[in-house]
């Protein structure tokens, strides 16, 4: 599942299908295909649309996320942009996290009653795949890849970015991330039962954490957390 900045992964070449409608409206782009160097076949969705301008509160998640169950994956890895909290989640790092706190509200969270769907209560006691995020942080040291294992992921509403007093209070309660799109992903993923990780790519200190103004950060990083994440995608399914 891409994320800002993430459609130029795509290469060239990659099949398009058609926009697909479900039980929930229509995704929100077309889902893309192709093989990578580990010849494993991908599938791609862009969650903010084709155009990259569907804000994060607007995102269908319900519709996107059957899409991918839907197609029989053996995992969903979601590539999403993050501040980072701690010091050890600096601009350019990847993260696997391990953990989530969600603080988004008024977004269409659960398939739970809907399209015959009756699991209202999925153990999210551990909200990422743990096989996937294990195979993730193989890939990443197979490849030199700056990568983190574990981070509390702290999904906020925006679209506006945080107060530092905000920041302060995600960091009271240990998250070491924030970002606004991995929630409700991860948890309609768990819905599904498609197993899902997290890539978190740190785009720039969180609100407060640094004396350069949060956007130049982001227009400095953003390609090199990308550029990371993509030399993944192009090992995933590769047994090492
Ligand atoms: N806050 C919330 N979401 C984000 C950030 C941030 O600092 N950076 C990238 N996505």
């Amino acid at each position: 599942m891409g994320g800002s900045g993430a459609a130029r992964l795509v290469p060239s070449g990659a099949d398009t299908l058609a926009p697909a409608r479900t039980p929930f409206g229509p995704a929100d782009a077309p889902l893309r295909r192709w093989i990578n160097a580990a010849g494993c076949e991908i599938w791609w969705l862009e969650r903010h649309g084709e155009s990259g301008a569907i804000a994060p509160h607007r995102v269908n998640y319900r519709a996107n996320i059957w899409l991918m169950h839907s197609l029989g994956l053996d995992g969903l890895i979601g590539l999403n942009a993050v501040g980072g909290i701690d010091d050890a989640s600096y601009p350019g790092r990847i993260v696997v996290p391990h953990q989530l706190i969600d603080y988004t509200w008024g977004r269409a969270h659960s398939f739970a009653g809907e399209a015959g769907f009756g699991r209202p209560h999925v153990d999210f006691t551990e909200p990422f795949d743990r096989r996937l995020r294990l195979h993730l942080l193989d890939l990443a040291r197979a490849t030199g890849i700056d990568c983190l294992d574990q981070g509390t992921y702290a999904a906020v509403q925006g679209p506006r970015l945080e107060t530092a007093a905000e920041i302060d209070r995600l960091e009271r309660d240990g998250a070491t991330l924030v970002g606004m799109t991995g929630m409700p992903e991860a948890g309609l993923a768990r819905e599904t039962g498609l197993a899902y990780a997290m890539c978190a790519l740190v785009v720039n200190r969180a609100a407060g954490r640094s004396r350069q103004p949060i956007h130049e950060e982001m227009a400095r990083w953003l390609d090199a957390a990308v550029e990371a994440a993509g030399r993944l995608l192009d090992r995933t399914g590769a047994s090492d």
